[in-house]
Order: C-alpha cells, then sequence, then structure tokens
C-alpha cells in the first residue's frame, strides 16, 4: 500500500533537500499529474543557503553503514556525468590527528578502525604513487609527504583516502537546476513564506502565506527551508541552526596550479579543514558545533495565541550585509592555515561567511510526514553532511513521501529519517559528531568579543 498521489505539490526551499526531490518527483510517470511547485525567497542560486557554496566535501567513510551505502552509490554518480565540467574533484580526502591520540602501540582507534574497514571493502593501502587507494600517515614526515605542496602540514598521524574528494557546490546545484528545468514539470517562483496555514480544526497544513499576504494552497507542503526551517514549525529539541565559519582568500592562477591537487585537509582533533582552491580562491573552515543564534519568535503553529518560542535561527548577510565571521573563528583559520599553507598565513581574507548547519541530536536528517498535521511533509535536517547525497536524494526522498522504499537501505533510511518521538534534553540542539571548536558560543557575543564589523571586506 502506498500514500496516495497529491494533486499538487509546494516545496519550501530550493537547496539540495528541496530542488532534489522536485527533480525525482517530475521524473516520475505516477506523478505526471502533480503540480509541482518550488519556493525560494531568493532568486537561484541563493548566495546564504547551505547548498551554495565554492566547495564541499565529498567522502563515503562514514561509521553509519547506510549513509556510507547511500554515499557510495551517490559517488558512482559524481564519477559519471555529475561530476563533469569541474563539478567532481578526486583529490583525496587526508584525515589528519594530533600526537594526542595515539595509543601504545603506536596507532590511533581511527586508524585500528580504518584498517578493518579497509580490508572489508577490498580497497588498497599504500603510497598514491604506488595505486594505493588509502595511505596510513604514522608520523609528520607521512604527513608532509602527502603533497609536496603542503609544506606544514601539521599533523602526527591519520591516513588519506584517496577515493574521497570534492564537489563544486554551485555548480552541482546549477546542473541539478537545469535537470529540473529540462523536465518542463516545475514551476519555481522566487517568494518569501511568511508561514505555514495551519488548519487546527482538521490539523492540516493546507498551504502557505507569503510575506506579500499572497496564500498558496497544496495537497502536500514540503519543508524544506534548511536552518530557516524551526521558523515554521516547533522544532525545538529537534532541529536548529548552528552557525559554521567559511574564510576565503583570493590566490592567483599559478597558486591555484600548486594546490588544486592536493587532497583535502581535516584535523579531526578540531574539526578544521581546508579544501582545494576554485576560481583562484582558498577556503579554510570549521565543523564546529557552531554558533548559536537565538530569536525569540511567535510560536509558529499558534501565531494568534500570542505565545513565543525561543529558537536558533540563521543570521545571513541577508540580515546584515556587512556581517563577517568572529575573531574567535578568524583566528583559528588564521592558526590552521599557518600549520598546514604557511605560505598564505598572513594574506587578508577576501571575504568570510557563516553558513548555517540545520542540526538534530542524532545527525540524522528528518524525512518524514509531520505527526500532527496532514499534508505537511519535512525535508530538513541535513547536520551538516547533506550535499554529497545531491545526485541521489530526492529519489529516496520520494520513495518516503510514498511509503515505498525501493529495498532494505530505503526501509533503513526511512526509519532512521522518522520524525524523532524523543527531544533532545535542550531546546537548542548541540550536535556530537566529532565537532571542533567549543560548545555552547553564542553569534552576538563573539562578535562582542572582536572588532566591531567594519566597512564590507
Ligand atoms: C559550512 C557548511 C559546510 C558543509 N560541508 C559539507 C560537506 O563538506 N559535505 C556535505 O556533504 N555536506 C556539507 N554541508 C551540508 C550541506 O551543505 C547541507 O546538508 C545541505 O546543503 C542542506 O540543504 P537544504 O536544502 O536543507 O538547505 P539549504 O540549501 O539552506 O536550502 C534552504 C532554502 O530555503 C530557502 N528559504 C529560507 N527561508 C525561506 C522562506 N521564508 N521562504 C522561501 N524560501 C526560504 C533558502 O533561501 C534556501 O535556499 C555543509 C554545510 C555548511 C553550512
Ligand atoms: C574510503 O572511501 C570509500 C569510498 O570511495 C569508502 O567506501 C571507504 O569506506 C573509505 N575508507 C576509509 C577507510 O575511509
Ligand atoms: C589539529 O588540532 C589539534 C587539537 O586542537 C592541534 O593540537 C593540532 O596542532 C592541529 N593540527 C593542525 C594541522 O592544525
Ligand atoms: C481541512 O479543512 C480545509 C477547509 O477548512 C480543507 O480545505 C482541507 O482539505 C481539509 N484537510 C483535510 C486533510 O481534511
Amino acid at each position: 500500500m502506498s500514500n496516495p498521489i497529491p494533486s499538487s505539490i509546494l516545496i519550501v526551499g530550493a537547496g539540495v533537500f528541496g530542488l532534489g526531490t522536485a527533480y525525482a518527483l517530475a521524473q516520475r510517470e505516477e506523478y505526471k499529474n502533480t503540480k509541482i511547485t518550488v519556493l525560494d525567497r531568493s532568486g537561484f542560486p541563493a548566495p546564504d543557503s547551505s547548498s551554495i557554496d565554492s566547495s564541499r566535501i565529498i567522502r563515503a567513510d562514514y561509521a553509519d553503514y547506510y549513509y556510507s551505502a547511500l554515499c557510495t552509490e551517490s559517488l558512482k554518480e559524481w564519477r559519471g556525468e555529475w561530476g563533469q565540467d569541474g563539478r567532481y574533484h578526486e583529490t583525496g580526502l587526508a584525515i589528519l590527528m594530533d600526537g594526542k591520540n595515539l595509543d601504545r602501540g603506536g596507532k590511533t582507534a581511527m586508524q585500528q578502525e580504518m584498517q578493518r574497514n579497509l580490508q572489508k571493502q577490498g580497497l588498497k593501502a599504500g603510497k598514491k604513487e604506488d595505486g594505493g587507494q588509502i595511505t596510513v600517515l604514522e608520523n609528520e614526515d607521512d604527513v608532509k609527504a602527502i603533497a609536496p605542496s603542503i609544506p606544514g602540514a601539521a599533523g602526527q598521524s591519520g591516513y588519506v583516502n584517496w577515493t574521497s574528494g570534492w564537489a563544486d557546490a554551485e555548480a552541482g546545484m546549477r546542473y541539478l537546476l537545469k535537470k529540473v528545468e529540462a523536465t518542463g514539470r516545475v514551476e519555481l517562483r522566487t517568494a518569501e513564506v511568511k508561514s505555514l496555514i495551519f488548519d487546527h480544526a482538521n490539523g492540516s497544513v493546507p498551504g502557505v502565506e507569503l510575506v506579500s499576504g499572497e496564500r498558496l494552497m497544496a495537497d502536500l507542503t514540503i519543508l524544506a527551508a534548511g536552518a530557516w526551517s524551526p521558523k515554521f514549525i516547533d522544532l525545538r529539541g529537534r532541529a536548529s541552526a548552528s552557525g559554521q565559519i567559511l574564510a576565503y582568500i583570493d590566490i592567483t592562477a599559478e597558486e591555484e596550479e600548486k594546490l588544486k591537487n592536493n587532497p583535502v585537509l581535516l584535523n579531526y582533533s578540531n574539526g578544521m579543514f581546508i579544501i582545494p582552491p576554485r576560481h583562484k580562491q582558498l577556503k579554510v573552515a570549521r565543523h564546529g558545533y557552531g554558533y548559536a543564534n537565538f530569536q525569540t519568535i511567535p510560536h509558529p503553529e499558534h501565531p494568534e495565541s500570542g505565545n513565543t518560542i525561543k529558537v536558533s535561527l540563521p543570521k545571513t548577510k541577508y540580515d546584515d550585509p556587512y556581517m563577517e565571521i568572529p575573531k574567535e573563528g578568524q583566528d583559528v583559520c588564521r592558526a590552521f592555515l599557518k600549520e598546514c599553507l604557511p605560505d598564505f598565513a598572513n594574506r587578508p581574507w577576501t571575504h568570510t561567511r557563516i553558513c548555517w548547519y540545520t542540526d538534530t541530536p542524532t545527525g540524522d536528517w528528518i524525512i518524514d510526514y509531520h505527526p500532527k498535521y496532514k499534508g505537511l511533509f519535512l525535508a530538513t535536517g541535513g547536520s551538516g553532511h547533506g550535499y554529497k547525497f545531491v545526485p541521489k536524494i530526492g529519489e529516496r526522498i520520494v520513495d518516503v513521501i510514498k511509503g515505498q522504499p525501493r529495498d532494505d537501505l530505503g526501509t533503513a533510511l526511512q526509519k532512521k529519517w522518522a520524525w524523532p518521538e524523543q527531544k533532545y534534553h535542550f531546546d537548542h540542539v548541540w550536535t556530537n559528531d566529532w565537532r571542533g571548536g567549543s560548545k555552547g558560543m553564542i553569534l552576538a557575543e563573539e562578535h562582542s568579543r572582536g572588532p566591531k564589523p567594519r566597512a564590507k571586506l
């Protein structure tokens, strides 16, 4: 038994989750008479959405079997048509650790796990020049030897997975958009949603109200507004926005040439990473607990009641065009550059940006019907690892919408992505998946510690 086919579907948000879903719907015979509309407050590409950036890491070394399997499917696509024209670069991912993680046997716990995985997966260990797919890094010299253009590369151990790489995130989304447009089945509209419409009499969401006052009705509304999703329904203790730092420096074409074949460098101990440059820009970033940006807003499901809730929501250049990352963030980006690519450590940032994760307690996404409101489906909670799945995510989301998993993996994923019955013990979610930075940072406090924002960099 599968769920009935809606005659109209309204998708809020044109990121990986929203646009990916639209594409998969448009491909399916069963939905050929369904009107599909995607709304986004920004014209494409939304510069402050989490799906749009210079680069995103594409890796399959998840501890979780199911995400790993889904990534393996996606990697096939990245290595094929999706990765053409510079959209995917398989230059490897180096996971670096400091000496403190070394146990008595001289190997980190992570390396041991990696060795076990290696045997299971049949990947070849060894140096890249010798055809190795995984290179184990036993000491500092091994780390420095990963690539000649990484003179510093601090870190005393770790490994490189040469079968990972990075994608040009914006180019990938443009490619998806082109595919969506080619179906001729999806209406894309630039419009800002003010709220979902709640019909409490029969417990349903029959559509959305735009900031312009216009109301759009649909059989099924899909909330895929990324880190902004907690503005539209009560997600306290289930998902919230955490601000992550990105800093970019301009480099020359010659410098890009030297760095472009490096692996992504990721410090497992503090979450810092550097992705090889694109369009003469080098990016430094941190996978961290992130900053919370608490806002008190009317209860989204009961705006008429006068009740308010306090939730973390994104603050981007859309809200404050002069905003840069806090001093704390700039300092850690500089320190990481100094260790890995010292020649670049003193270059000024061309620009910096806070990009917002939609974090859930377990890092599992929320892909499910809302338990309380008929006609409302959620596709959010990316938790900082959704991008790499863009070639495949839509199909899987539509399987859940239909209630018809295509295989055992689909059945397992549907369970994983179900609306979480349990709430986190705080309203704001601090996800614990090897995050760097300290836990509990508040954006406004961190900004108040540094110099006042100046003119736009
Ligand atoms: C700094 C950073 C680094 C990351 N690194 C990686 C990585 O290396 N590898 C990886 O796989 N993943 C990574 N991710 C995660 C990945 O990018 C996200 O999981 C994914 O992009 C989430 O997509 P989304 O569709 O949920 O959200 P988004 O792309 O943010 O889309 C939400 C959309 O909703 C729109 N919207 C918001 N409010 C409204 C409104 N009121 N009305 C209409 N539209 C609205 C926005 O404009 C936006 O376009 C990273 C994320 C960040 C932030
Ligand atoms: C390396 O990447 C492959 C995918 O290309 C993945 O299957 C594997 O788990 C990764 N191995 C390790 C040890 O990270
Ligand atoms: C990685 O992080 C650890 C812990 O913060 C630090 O000691 C080490 O120097 C870092 N290495 C690099 C390359 O930044
Ligand atoms: C709920 O009632 C509204 C009219 O008030 C109607 O348009 C909608 O179809 C109903 N939804 C459900 C799921 O019953």
